[in-house]
């Protein structure tokens, strides 16, 4: 087993985040992971960000929402953290207390990906604010889903063209914010092997969620893939 000490190693629950760009596939494949876990005879929360309790459910109606431009960057990397807070104290921590697994389509890389990368804040501040409001709580595995910014983008604006969806403010950002965005989430991957494996999303649904429930069963070896 790799990685740093976590929650796995003190007998409560696990945390899993999916992180990706746009159109990668990660609500579908966070589905089949929970259900290929609770066939494990575990508990299992499934959860999302922006979102994940009422309070951040509420703050990501004004992230996900609206002009590309209603927010800079700063206000809005604050924004993602608040509700982040909101998420950690009312949702994330009680169910882990309680040894419940939980898989969140979401969680803190997107905000270095996002705002870092993509509107160019930095890392500096992402990371500072990430020590205030969750100290040294990390995700004990994150699996990046890979996939080139604009075959996600393509999926994703068709995906809004079918429905109609309203909350369509980051599909609507410029095609580079998204290349950045792309190489951000990669440069995470790269810096912290331990935590983070990288899923090639180009194949099929079935063969990601094999490589899905093979990284899975690698850092959690308990678990057989
Ligand atoms: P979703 O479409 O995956 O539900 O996520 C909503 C949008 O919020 C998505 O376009 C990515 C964006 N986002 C950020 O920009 N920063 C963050 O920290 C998070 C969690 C999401």
């Amino acid at each position: 087993m790799s990685g740093p000490p976590t929650s796995a190693d003190t007998g409560r629950g696990r945390f899993i985040t999916l992180e990706g760009g746009e159109g990668t596939g990660k609500s579908t494949q966070q589905g089949r992971l929970a259900a290929w876990l609770r066939d494990q005879g575990l508990t299992v929360v499934e959860t999302r960000e922006p979102g994940g309790s009422p309070g951040a459910e509420q703050i990501r109606d004004l992230l996900v929402t609206g002009e590309a431009g209603r927010w800079d960057a700063m206000t809005e990397t604050l924004l993602h953290f608040a509700a982040r807070r909101d998420h950690f104290v009312r949702t994330i921590q009680p169910a882990l207390a309680a040894g419940t697994w939980v898989v969140s389509d979401r969680f803190a890389d997107s905000t270095l990906a996002y705002q870092g990368f993509g509107h160019g804040l930095g890392r500096a501040p992402v990371e500072a604010l990430y020590r205030l409001v969750l100290d040294d709580f990390t995700p004990d595995l994150t699996l990046i889903l890979d996939l080139p910014a604009q075959a996600g983008l393509d999926r994703a604006r068709q995906r809004i063209g079918d429905s109609g969806a309203a909350e369509d403010r980051y599909e609507s950002m410029d095609e580079s914010f998204h290349e950045r965005l792309y190489e951000g989430f990669r440069d995470i991957a790269r810096r912290e092997p331990g935590r983070c494996r990288l899923i090639d999303a180009s194949g099929s649904e079935d063969a990601v969620a094999a490589a899905i429930r093979n990284a899975v069963a690698d850092r959690f070896q308990d678990l057989s893939p």
